[in-house]
């Protein structure tokens, strides 16, 4: 028998945010209120509307369908100032090297500062200057024409952010950009790639490479498909690179080596991490779109936001109370599930692109210094247009047996200067969107009388987040994000975990390394379980038939 020997973990223990006495504070609160229901919060303090509104610049908070009172919410308060949130802010909006398992910066922030360090201008500089040539049609394929539609080839962070942007502010596209076709494409299947290229012409198109590392097998894979079929219109790779593909990327090395010259580069730094990079040459797309102005619109709306986190005292600070009842929520009441609610078909892409921002920087299970949690971190996110989400999975938030927390977030003012007949649906959609919340909150104590059929009741309870915002132009978007931005890294700083890694993501990268030599043929080198070997047998023997 092998000796065993006992661990002492308990220094370890000690080092964890659960360890403080603020930390134990608010575990008591969360103990105090786990019968209380938010109807009985309301009944208790008829007062509470006021207390749970606040507002920074375009947004409106309301917290008040929160499970938690006033006393519960302090000793939170106290947990941000004995976690030192607003120091771990200091350093990461200053540029210290806060990522510590990467050794650099997370220093998003500093694409949107109103005085912008030399390369950041100098990069601003670069993207105008492109910009204006693709709107005014003096950047022409290789055959002359002006380019008509432009394809960001891109994933993660090189897609989400300026998908959700472009997807978000359509309406506010400037003259030139509204002429322009663009599309993204991110799945390594190639099958949005395929389908888009049907109608497109290689002589108009340009494509964007878009990859903070440029080793991206689903980009590059797709920028490969890109590039045979410019082979048909354009033979010669060296015309088609200059006419046709602009690269984006951090690693100008890997975009050379690919064969992008370097005038047709735009670069970024390790400093901006991949999720929090849309402020950078990756939101070139946005820029298209809105023109240098409005993308500067969008930079000046975040750049608003971060000096309200900053300087906002933490009781009237939109990151910091929106972060502390997400930890709230997931670690002191052990809701596991979050749903991200958008009320403007506008937002669709919004709940994909906080999914990767909050899960891929909060989804980690040990602190800064690698001692595993002993609390739950980041919930699973998920979400989808809310109205049609109503009548998707709101059944199961109404009457299932999961608790969940959800954001509902809508713009107030919309349509003002079109027909009655949107004006109608706008309204209706903001009833609908003040209609589920109250209904996620109170059940159906919102009615006079319950139905008494079991079937027919609403327990309710299930609390939420409100976030109005006065109306979605790109500079109340750009707040919205950065909102959400220093959300993610308030609750990191609470739970002493690093957002800005993602170290889970790399296994499975270099495990598909593996399953395409097994797939390819049986490399007896190649790494796989007896499942897997089961799948690529009968995956083989299909294709070898076919
Ligand atoms: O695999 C995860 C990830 O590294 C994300 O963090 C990143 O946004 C995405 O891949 C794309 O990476 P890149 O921009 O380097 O292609």
């Amino acid at each position: 028998m092998s000796e065993t020997r006992a661990v002492d973990h308990s220094e370890d223990l000690l080092s964890l945010p659960s360890a403080l006495p603020a930390w134990q504070a608010v575990q008591q609160q969360a103990l105090r209120l786990a019968d209380t229901r938010i109807a009985d919060l309301w009944a208790a303090d008829p007062e509470r509307a006021g207390r749970w509104l606040t507002r920074a610049g375009p947004v409106l908070m309301d917290l008040g369908k929160q499970r938690l009172d006033a006393e519960a919410l302090s000793d939170l308060l106290d947990l941000a100032e004995a976690t030192d949130v607003r120091g771990v802010l200091r350093r990461q909006f200053g540029g210290e090297p806060v990522n510590l398992t990467e050794g650099r910066a997370a220093w998003h922030t500093a694409l949107r500062a109103t005085q912008p360090l030399p390369e950041v201008q100098a990069s601003l500089q670069r993207m105008g200057e492109i910009v204006a040539q693709i709107h005014h049609g003096q950047w022409r394929g290789s055959t002359g024409y002006p380019i008509r539609d432009v394809v960001n080839i891109g994933v993660g962070g090189s897609d989400l952010g300026p998908r959700m942007v472009c997807d978000a502010l359509t309406h506010a596209a400037c003259p030139e950009g509204r002429t322009l076709g663009i599309h993204f494409v991110s799945s390594i299947d190639g099958a949005q790639l395929a389908k888009l290229l049907r109608r497109l012409r290689p002589e108009t198109t340009l494509f964007l490479i878009s990859s903070k590392s440029f080793t991206t097998s689903d980009t590059l894979a797709n920028a490969r498909t890109a590039l045979d079929w410019l082979a048909r219109a354009v033979p010669s790779t060296e015309e088609a690179m200059r006419h046709h593909v602009i690269g984006i990327s951090a690693t100008p090395a890997k975009m050379a080596e690919f064969g992008i010259p370097p005038e047709n580069q735009l670069l970024f730094w390790d400093w901006v991490g991949g999720r929090f990079s849309l402020w950078s040459a990756i939101g070139f797309p946005i820029a298209l779109l809105l023109g240098m102005d409005g993308f500067r619109e969008l930079l000046a709306g975040a750049a608003f936001m971060d000096q309200h986190a900053l300087e906002a005292p933490l009781i009237d600070n939109l990151p910091v109370l929106l972060g502390l009842i997400g930890v709230w929520n997931s670690t002191f009441l052990g809701l596991r599930g979050h749903a991200v609610l958008p009320y403007d078909g506008r937002l669709a892409s919004f709940p994909a692109f906080l999914t990767q921002l909050e899960m891929e920087s909060n989804g980690k299970s040990v602190t800064r210094a690698g001692v595993p949690v002993n609390y739950a971190t980041c919930p699973v996110l998920w979400g989808e247009i809310g109205p049609n989400a109503q009548h998707a999975f709101y059944q199961l938030l109404h009457q299932g047996t999961q608790a969940v927390s959800a954001d509902f977030i809508a713009p107030v003012r919309r349509y003002q200067h079109a027909a009655e007949g949107l004006q109608a649906q706008h309204r209706l959609n903001l009833a609908n969107c003040l209609a589920q919340s109250q209904v996620l909150a109170f059940g159906d104590g919102c009615l006079p009388a319950p139905d008494p059929s079991p079937h027919r009741r609403y327990p309710g309870n299930q609390p939420s987040t409100t976030l109005l915002l006065d109306e979605l132009t790109p500079h109340a978007l750009g707040a919205l994000v950065a909102l959400y931005e220093h959300k993610v890294a308030v609750m990191a700083a609470v739970w002493d975990i690093n957002p800005f890694d993602q170290w889970g993501v790399e296994l499975g990268k270099k495990m598909a390394g593996e399953a395409e030599r097994l797939l390819c043929g049986g490399d007896p080198s190649a790494r796989a379980d007896g499942s897997t070997l089961a799948l690529v047998a009968h995956i083989r023997a299909l294709q070898e038939n076919a």
